[in-house]
């Protein structure tokens, strides 16, 4: 796994960007930067056995490296049923595609496109992990609607999210405790402002409530909280 060290020097700081150069350092720079993804990862395989079902599509939404899909994949060889992950990054699709023809399992396609423009239907698992809060906050209901609407009874979305808080002493808790993880994981404090400056005009997080009652508003019955670190949360929704 190459080390992210994107911030690591003196630089004019401009919008975060998933690249080459991030691609290439992706999976050392989320398990470095994101409190929990690696248990997120490991724990979507354990809803794709509890929720996908015989001859529906699952789908992996803003895959990047296909860690969650291939999370999925590896609980569901038992289970005859189609894969889809689609990111709008050539760059991880390109790498996405060589990880996933290392593995085996369900067929999984890989499409280099954007996730609002995708064809979703007959749908058991839906998994944004770590992607709705990409895209611009008035696109957000529009995709989750279509991802409900497209989706068998009883089938399940998994969202993980950066949260904002309503509450100043509890944002700045959970900052700071964000901030000490990253410190712990070998950032330096010029790498963290760096990548802080890069990232707020991109990643635009909202609160818990805002994401709960926007998910049953799209048409999920059930809606709930299964894991949180500091301000990282997944949601279960299931319709
Ligand atoms: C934080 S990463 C997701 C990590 C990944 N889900 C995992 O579990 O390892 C966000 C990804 O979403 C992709 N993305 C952002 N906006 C997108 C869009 N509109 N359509 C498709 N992909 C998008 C980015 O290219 C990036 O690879």
């Amino acid at each position: 796994m190459s080390k992210d060290n994107i911030y690591s020097e003196q630089k004019n700081v401009v919008d975060f960007v998933f690249d080459e150069n991030v691609a290439n350092v992706f999976s050392d720079m989320i398990r470095r930067s994101v409190p929990g993804y690696e248990s997120i990862v490991t724990m979507l395989g354990v809803f794709a056995e509890q929720y996908v079902q015989q001859g529906s599509n699952v789908y992996d939404l803003g895959c990047s490296l296909g860690a969650s899909t291939l999370s999925m994949r590896s609980r569901l060889q038992n289970i005859p049923c189609h894969m889809v992950a689609v990111d709008n990054s050539e760059a991880m699709v390109e790498k996405c595609r060589v990880n996933v023809n290392l593995a085996s399992g369900p067929e999984v396609d890989v499409l280099c496109d954007d996730i609002r423009k995708v064809d979703i239907n007959n749908a058991s698992l839906a998994v944004l992990n770590f992607t709705l809060q990409f895209l611009p906050i008035a696109d957000r209901e529009i995709l989750l609607k279509n991802i409900a609407d497209n989706m068998m009874p009883g089938g399940a979305l998994v969202l993980s999210e950066k949260i904002a808080f309503e509450n100043e002493a509890e944002a700045r808790l959970n900052e700071e405790l964000h901030l000490s993880f990253k410190k712990a994981n070998g950032y330096s404090e010029l790498e963290i402002a760096q990548k802080r400056s890069a990232i707020e005009n991109v990643l635009i997080p909202e609160t818990l409530n805002t994401h709960l009652d926007r998910l049953k508003q799209a048409g999920f019955g059930q809606a709930q909280v299964w894991f949180q670190c500091f301000n990282f949360v997944s949601i279960i929704a299931v319709k």
